[in-house]
């Protein structure tokens, strides 16, 4: 068997789409990201900072100076913050996480703040960083939702992606609920989303 291979530093990339600028997280966006990771539609879904453990202040300054920026200088992928090219606030975040480096296997998570939700704007963010993680060299890219979440598993079935089955109750979440969680894949020989 190989051995497994090094991490890999991704290169810190811009990413701009027709209504969107995918960037890095920014001091200015605390405060929308503690409005945010608080919103109850939020955490039904993700029990962020972790299960029966309230959001604070503390937890958005720390995603948004270390945590974040974290995820590409230790070479476990990239956080953005998506923001509006127009008016350039923070409006979602999504990223490319639990990065397999031998087999280039990667996830993209994501949330969209409570006052864009709607717009269209994490279906084309999702596109975004689809094209680019294939750009990247990645042979496989997943994105994972709550069976019962319908309005995320819609992004990828929007986007291309193909759904492969269900992970039984593979996500902690409060109140020791844990939830079964949508598979969904998508390879460098499928369609281009
Ligand atoms: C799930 C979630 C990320 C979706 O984000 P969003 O930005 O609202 O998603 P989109 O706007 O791209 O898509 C939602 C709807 O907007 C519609 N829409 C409106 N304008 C659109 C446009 N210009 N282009 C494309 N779609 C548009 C889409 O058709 C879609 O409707 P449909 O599902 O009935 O087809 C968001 O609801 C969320 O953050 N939820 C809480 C956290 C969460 O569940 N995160 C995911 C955990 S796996």
């Amino acid at each position: 068997m190989s051995e497994p291979q090094e991490k890999r530093i991704l290169p810190s990339v811009v990413l701009e789409t027709e209504r969107l600028r995918l960037r890095a997280f920014l001091e200015d966006d605390i405060d929308d990201v503690l409005a945010t990771c608080s919103d109850p539609d939020l955490q039904r879904w993700l029990p962020l900072p972790a299960p029966d453990t309230p959001y604070t202040r503390k937890d958005a300054e720390e995603w948004c100076r270390e945590a974040a920026p974290g995820f590409r200088t230790r070479g476990e992928g990239q956080q953005w913050a998506v923001t509006e090219a127009g008016s350039g606030r923070m409006v979602a975040s999504i990223g490319l996480v639990r990065i397999n480096w031998a087999a280039m296997n990667g996830e993209i998570g994501y949330w969209t703040s409570p006052w864009a939700r709607n717009r269209g704007y994490m279906t084309e963010a999702t596109v975004a960083v689809s094209r680019w993680s294939l750009d990247q060299g990645f042979r496989r890219i997943e994105i994972k939702a709550a069976t019962e979440n319908l309005l995320s598993r819609r992004i990828p079935e929007r986007t291309g992606y193909t759904f492969e089955g269900v992970e039984r109750s593979a996500m902690p979440n409060h109140g020791g609920r844990r939830d079964d969680l949508a598979v969904y894949s998508l390879l460098p020989s499928d369609p281009r989303p």
